[in-house]
């Protein structure tokens, strides 16, 4: 009898003993498996000079650019995942929104959408649309041999917060303006970005990712209350539509330690935490999830004793979870010095995983 292998499944890797897929399970892998949020950019003088004269949105619509920015931390660090060099901004705009990002200040919106009739003139992605990501994931997964590829997608909270705003915002006050005042329009800008949101992570995972990770980074700013009426059901389109798929799905977000549980019941299988839950606290609101975080991205500013003791720490209460995967509780900061990320992955490796 013929063996039905669907496209997708036949172009996955199948790395049954990679630190990252084993933790992100809830097994106990062989070493302590790391990766950084933003391990691929501004930190690394290769990403600078690659870079240099290529806009943000240009590089990440170049397959070959994606290709080599994502593989650069890789080479450097030896991490134990790449994360696909994209942005969560990369689906609007191959879905047509007018949106650029801005060096120094994120993605900006022409027209931010704040009313009924803005949202349903929204464009909804098709995945044709981004053929490039689908061609970088392609080519990264011959390069990168048996090292996992992250793909991700930004969660419809945090796309909308960007559409609503029309740029970074510190209060989110029009997002929470239009969710309490019109929730019907609400609601239905959060099912656009999650359908949208769902068909980009589906393309990566089509063209091979082997993980994806949904990036929440701004729900924290909502109570748990509202997170659960106005957003979960969302991200739970998100997750669980991925389900079938049956790699692992990370989900973060920062200031999220009241919402962990929340974050959990979305579908996923390991929980990304910020450095101000520790991760054993963390591990008893996700019972059953592996968690991923939590050393402050500024204690690699700190010195290597400072340094020591924080990875140390994380890791011991990390073996109280299902699962850990070693990361910062938000994204490398651009001034970090790369060698301090090199000395903190082989740090990381030379403790024990042993519960
Ligand atoms: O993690 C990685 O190494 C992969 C690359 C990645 C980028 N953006 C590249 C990028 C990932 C995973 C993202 C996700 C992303 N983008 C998030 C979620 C993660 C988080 O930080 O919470 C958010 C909120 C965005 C939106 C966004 N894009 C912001 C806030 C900014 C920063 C503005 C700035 O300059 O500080 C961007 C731009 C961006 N995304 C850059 C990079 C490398 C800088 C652009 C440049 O190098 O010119």
């Amino acid at each position: 009898m013929t063996e039905l292998i669907t496209p997708a499944a036949a172009r996955r890797r199948s790395l049954p003993t990679a630190p990252f897929l084993v933790a992100a399970r809830g097994g106990v892998p062989d070493r302590v498996p790391v990766w950084f949020m933003r391990q691929a950019g501004r930190s690394l003088p290769e990403y600078r000079a690659l870079r240099a004269g290529t806009a943000m949105l240009a590089a990440c619509f170049d397959p070959a650019m994606v290709t080599e920015v994502t593989l650069q931390p890789v080479r450097r660090h030896g991490v134990d995942a790449a994360i696909l060099f994209s942005d969560i901004v990369v689906p609007l705009v191959a879905a047509g929104v007018d949106l650029d990002i801005v060096p120094g200040t994120g993605p900006v919106v022409a027209a931010p959408v704040r009313d009924a009739k803005a949202v349903a003139a929204l464009p909804r992605l098709h995945a044709h649309q981004v053929d490039a990501v689908a061609d970088a994931v392609r080519l990264l997964t011959v390069e990168l041999g048996r090292t996992p590829l992250i793909g991700f997608a930004g969660a419809p909270f945090t796309l909308a917060s960007y559409l609503v705003e029309g740029g970074p915002s510190r209060n989110h006050e029009r997002t929470k303006a239009l969710m309490y005042g019109d929730p019907v329009t609400w609601h239905a800008l959060l099912d656009n970005l999650a359908d949208t949101a769902l068909e980009f992570l589906r393309a990566q995972i089509a063209a091979g990712v082997d993980a994806v990770q949904l990036f929440d980074s701004w729900a924290g700013a909502l109570s748990l209350r509202d997170y659960r009426e106005f957003v979960l059901p969302h991200s739970t389109k998100v997750l669980s539509g991925l389900a079938d798929a049956g790699i692992p799905r990370v989900h973060f977000g920062v200031g999220t330690g009241h919402l962990l549980g929340a974050m959990r019941e979305a579908g996923a299988d390991v929980v990304g935490v910020d450095w101000r839950t520790p991760l054993d606290v963390a591990a008893r609101a996700v019972p059953g999830a592996a968690v991923q975080g939590n050393l402050d991205p500024a204690a690699l500013f700190a010195g290597d004793d400072v340094l020591r003791r924080e990875v140390t720490r994380i890791v011991a209460e990390g073996r109280s979870a299902a699962g850990h995967v070693f990361n910062l509780g938000h994204g490398v900061l651009p001034d970090t010095d790369p060698d301090v990320i090199t000395r903190t992955v082989a740090f990381a490796h030379s403790l024990s995983t042993q519960r």
